[in-house]
């Protein structure tokens, strides 16, 4: 379809919208119940409710792929041991770490997961933040193992006392940094005080960094964990390739850690379940940094444009670190949801205790976070233009 959303999302009403033909329209069985009959009759709602990258990988990886599958398909059928080995290769050679100290998961979920099943148990609690991302919660809660959840502080990052203070006994305990869904980040001091207070006041405990949001953090403070964790044998830090590598659905992530806490880990881990195109792409985008800045450098705009909006609407944000923002709306987040929702914008789910005047919105391209703020500007009865 020709036309553009914005002018899509001002000229039309609900039920006009349904008329228009070429749409989309997903089957029953498809249809989340997020669907109205607005967003059906689009090309398709703004995404900017799961952190996903607008733009997807760049030509060099796409291109890795077709070749690689091309010109008849027949590599898919094989199983990729040695294109893994190759990837392993690459991630090592990218950090400057042995192959011996890489794990591959698909997605980093999968690493996160193996971790919580090897290291935490009905005895041995995972220590976590709330809210911070809740796959490793979610899952220990499945497995029946014990967890402890500590709030935010006061400026709504990870409260590093309270977690070092509840790590004492603890099986793992998991560190977000960037925090999602506050966006907000720790500088590297900050971050080892916490560790080092853990490694020292709890000797069996293991802590799981995940730095999923790393090459989109903009603060200079900032530094990954990697050389720590190949060094000490209780810390593993978590990396994807869903965020600003754009690969989200070529589910590949991977874990970096002192090698015997990989063994640890492999004796849980399942090794096979990674694929050849999420492999290959992986193995071409991690070595290529210009293409990382780039993304990193869109995103920074577009994230500086979304919150100088908010903020000259007088709207207060997080520092955000990330491809997302956490933003003080004021609105309950369910009714500001909904509001954008129908004009064909979908933003981030309830992060309680926050979800009363807090809402998470992903920042897309700078295009589509212009037409995104006349979505908000309507939802939350402010003057779009006197904002921008
Ligand atoms: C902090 C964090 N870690 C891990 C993930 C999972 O990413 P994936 O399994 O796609 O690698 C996400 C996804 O949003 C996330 O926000």
């Amino acid at each position: 379809m020709s036309f553009s959303r914005r002018a899509f999302v001002k000229t039309l009403g609900v039920g006009g919208a349904a008329a228009l033909s070429g749409a989309y329209i997903p089957r029953a069985y498809d249809l989340p119940s997020f669907w109205t009959p607005a967003l059906l009759a689009q090309e398709g709602p703004l995404l900017l409710h799961n952190n996903e990258n607008p733009l997807g990988p760049g030509d060099k990886v796409l291109n890795a792929i077709r070749e690689h599958i091309a010109p008849d398909g027949a590599s898919v059928g094989r199983y990729p041991f040695q294109l893994m080995r190759n990837l392993v290769q690459a991630i090592a050679q990218r950090f400057d770490v042995q192959p011996g100290n890489v794990i591959l998961g698909t997605g980093s979920t999968q690493v996160l997961r193996t971790a919580v099943m090897r290291y935490t148990s009905s005895s041995k609690p995972l220590v976590t933040a709330t809210p911070t991302y809740e796959e490793c919660t979610q899952y220990a809660q499945l497995l029946g193992h014990a967890v402890v959840e500590v709030g935010l502080n006061d400026r709504l990052m990870l409260d590093l006392d309270e977690m070092a203070e509840a790590a004492k006994g603890a099986g793992m305990v998991f560190l977000n940094n960037p925090n999602n869904p506050t966006a907000t980040v720790y500088p590297a001091d900050e971050i080892n005080g916490c560790i080092d207070k853990i490694l020292t006041a709890s000797p069996d405990t293991r802590i799981l960094v995940d730095e999923a949001y790393h090459d989109y953090v903009t603060d200079p403070r900032h530094e990954t964990q990697i050389p720590h964790a190949v060094q000490n044998n209780r810390i593993l830090a978590a990396r994807t390739f869903s965020k600003a590598h754009g690969m989200a659905g070529l589910r590949t992530g991977y874990g970096i850690a002192h090698e015997d806490m990989i063994g640890e880990l492999r004796e849980f881990h399942s090794g096979n379940t990674v694929n050849t195109p999420g492999i290959i792409a992986g193995s071409i985008s991690i070595l290529d940094i210009q293409r990382l800045n780039e993304e990193s450098a869109r995103n920074t705009e577009a994230r500086q444009y979304t919150i100088d909006w908010f903020k000259n609407a007088g709207f207060d944000a997080t520092d955000s670190q990330t491809n997302f923002i956490f933003v003080k709306t004021g609105m309950n987040a369910q009714e500001f949801r909904d509001g954008n929702r129908e004009n064909g914008v979908l933003v981030g789910r309830n992060f309680p205790p926050y979800e009363e005047e807090w809402a998470r919105i992903s920042i897309g391209t700078l295009e589509q976070m212009e037409q995104a703020t006349e979505s908000f500007a309507k939802v939350l009865r402010v003057n779009a233009t006197a904002a921008a």
